[in-house]
């Protein structure tokens, strides 16, 4: 029985294998008709082939497309996003800068209200034992001395001799009452005749240039309380001298004495 059994195999591969002989002998021999089916068919499957090659280069472009436009809306969103934390940024050291100045407003006036409690407060932002009033400090002197050499101690202490600018440092000298104190006027070769203080604001030639050329006739103006009079430089009256104050630091306000010069 296995004998038969191998022996069909063996027929059936040889028929199997015949059958492919024979094939092999068709296509060697030229038969007309089975050969164009043959070729038909290559003929097919190339042009499967050429439309799966371009279907395949189609998805392949059309997700290199779809990267590409990817990549470029991430690009546009990076800017756009870029652009806002710049805007952003920018708002945000606005806003600190605007909350600096807010807060250094309100130092001032806390420092103020302590001033006005305890003028050596040390948050006061003149030296001691001068006035702070507004953005200055004044200080008098009540030694008497000629123009020049008050015009030079005020500036050795880094300020000048009072000048009298707006209708706020009016009312500030005002209520001062000062007797016979020089004022920063411009040294002049004619004696002036007298005005009322209120006057000085609009009218005045405020000094500001070098005094060393200041000659001996020339006259110089004093405020009397309410009255501003011209007299000789060389003549003797008190010293009011007069500076920018520094920013108040904040941390000051916290503490309770008036820092050294
Ligand atoms: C842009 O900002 C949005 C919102 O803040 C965020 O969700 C997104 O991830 C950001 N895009 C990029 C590309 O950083
Ligand atoms: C910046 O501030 C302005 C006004 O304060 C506001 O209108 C604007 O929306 C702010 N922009 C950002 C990006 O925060
Ligand atoms: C900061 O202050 C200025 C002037 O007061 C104002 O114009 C500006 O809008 C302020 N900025 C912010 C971000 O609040
Ligand atoms: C005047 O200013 C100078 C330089 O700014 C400084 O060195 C000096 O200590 C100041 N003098 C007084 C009395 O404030
Ligand atoms: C008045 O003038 C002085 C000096 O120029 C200045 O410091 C001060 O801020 C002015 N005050 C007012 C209220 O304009
Ligand atoms: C004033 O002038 C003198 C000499 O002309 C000069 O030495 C001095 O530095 C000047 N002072 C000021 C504050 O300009």
């Amino acid at each position: 029985m296995s004998e038969e059994v191998t022996y069909a195999d063996l027929k059936f591969q040889d028929s199997s294998k015949t059958e492919e002989i024979q094939e092999f002998d068709r296509f060697g021999i030229k038969v007309p008709p089975a050969a164009s089916h043959v070729w038909r068919r290559r003929a097919w499957a190339l042009t499967l082939l050429c439309c799966l090659l371009l279907i395949g280069l189609g998805v392949l472009g059309s997700i290199y497309m779809e990267k590409l436009n990817k990549l470029q809306n991430f690009k546009e969103e990076l800017q756009r996003n870029l652009s806002l934390q710049l805007m952003h940024n920018k708002n945000s050291s606005e806003n600190i800068w605007n909350l600096s100045i807010t807060l250094q407003e309100i130092a001032t006036k806390l420092c103020h209200e302590l001033y006005i409690k305890n003028p050596e407060h040390k948050c006061k932002p003149c030296p001691k034992k001068w006035i702070w009033h507004e953005d200055r400090c004044y200080i008098q002197l009540t030694r008497y001395e000629t123009w020049q050499k008050s015009d030079k101690i005020c500036s050795d202490h880094n300020a000048s001799l009072v000048k009298i600018k707006n209708k706020s440092m009016l009312e500030f000298i005002k209520f001062q009452r000062l007797y016979h104190y020089w004022l920063g006027l411009s040294p002049r070769k004619d004696k002036k005749d007298t005005t009322i203080l209120d006057e000085t604001i609009i009218s005045s030639d405020w000094f500001t240039r070098n005094t060393s050329d200041l000659d001996d006739w020339m006259y110089c103006g004093y405020i009397d309380i309410s009255y501003v009079y011209h007299t000789k430089c060389t003549e003797t009256k008190r010293i009011m001298c007069e500076k920018l104050a520094n920013p108040v630091k904040i941390e000051s306000i916290l503490m309770s004495e008036v820092p050294e010069e």
